[in-house]
């Protein structure tokens, strides 16, 4: 069923589609992580030096799970930052929550002063539909809206439409690239080595199996202890490092170093 949009006012600045040659498992992971933001994108994200400032929170519910992101701006033209309404150390956040019947994710991005908590004139709200195609294809369908706190009709945002249709068209493209260009396209996740940020990697493709695939899974205690089982085994062999995403995206060599348990737990090992 199509889900009711809450975008009580929000402007509607444009809709998009993209055809991915991956999987959905892997197109989702892609837009729900920040660590190659640094690399990839322009404009959202967070600068690729001061990443290890960014916070992280995970809440996930039995059909949800919702990732909010928070730490210094990318840097971006001045004349920008100023018609945005952002101070100079102000906070980007990037707010998601992904559901999975059908598979979409609602962002919420904003900028804020980490004082006194004042935001930046302008808001993005954001719904991106994952349909698979088939195995290795999928489609992105997304709804772009904006909340202007200029004055005027749509806050003044109907001036700046093509701009904004322009510049998220691109960003999206850049993730298009990315995810054509890998070289490991398997969805397999299990024993794979993840940073902090990557606990939702595993929370997604329990509830694209269980809820959006309708398999039967485990519980997840029994789950973790099997997955803490063959961790234990797996020790001191060569499992798989990273996820192929981060792998080819990330130039960090120095990280904490986890395991990632279906169940969406995160060990060091
Ligand atoms: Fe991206």
């Amino acid at each position: 069923m199509f889900p009711p949009f809450d975008v009580a006012g929000y402007y509607n600045v444009c809709n998009l589609h993209h055809r991915v040659k991956a999987p959905l498992e892997l197109v989702v992971d892609n837009f729900c992580e920040i660590e190659h933001t640094p690399t990839t994108h322009a404009f959202f994200g967070y600068p690729l030096e001061r990443m290890h400032e960014v916070e992280v929170e995970f809440e996930p519910t039995d059909t949800s799970v919702r990732v909010i992101n928070k730490g210094p701006r990318k840097n971006f033209s001045t004349v920008l930052r100023w018609m945005l309404g952002i101070g100079a150390d102000w906070q980007f956040i990037d707010d998601w929550t992904t559901h999975f019947s059908p598979v979409y994710s609602i962002y919420d991005h904003w900028w804020q002063c980490p004082t006194t908590g004042k935001e930046s004139m302008v808001r993005w709200r954001l719904f991106i539909f994952f349909i698979p195609v088939d195995d290795a294809e999928t489609m992105l369908f997304t709804f772009a809206y904006t909340k202007s706190r200029y004055p005027g009709p749509a806050g003044g945002m109907r001036l700046f439409r093509w701009l904004m249709r322009k510049k998220l068209d691109y960003e999206i493209r850049l993730d298009v690239r990315i995810l054509e260009g890998l070289a490991d396209q398997s969805t397999d996740i299990e024993g794979m080595k993840l940073s902090r940020f990557d606990r939702v990697l595993a929370l997604n493709r329990e509830r694209i199996e269980r809820i959006y695939r309708g398999v039967e899974q485990k519980s997840s205690p029994q789950r973790h202890k099997e997955h803490q089982d063959s961790t234990e085994k797996d020790r001191g062999r060569n499992v798989r490092a990273r996820s192929p995403l981060t792998l080819s995206l990330l130039p960090f060599s120095v990280r904490p170093r986890h395991s990632l348990c279906l169940c969406g737990e995160a060990f060091l090992t």
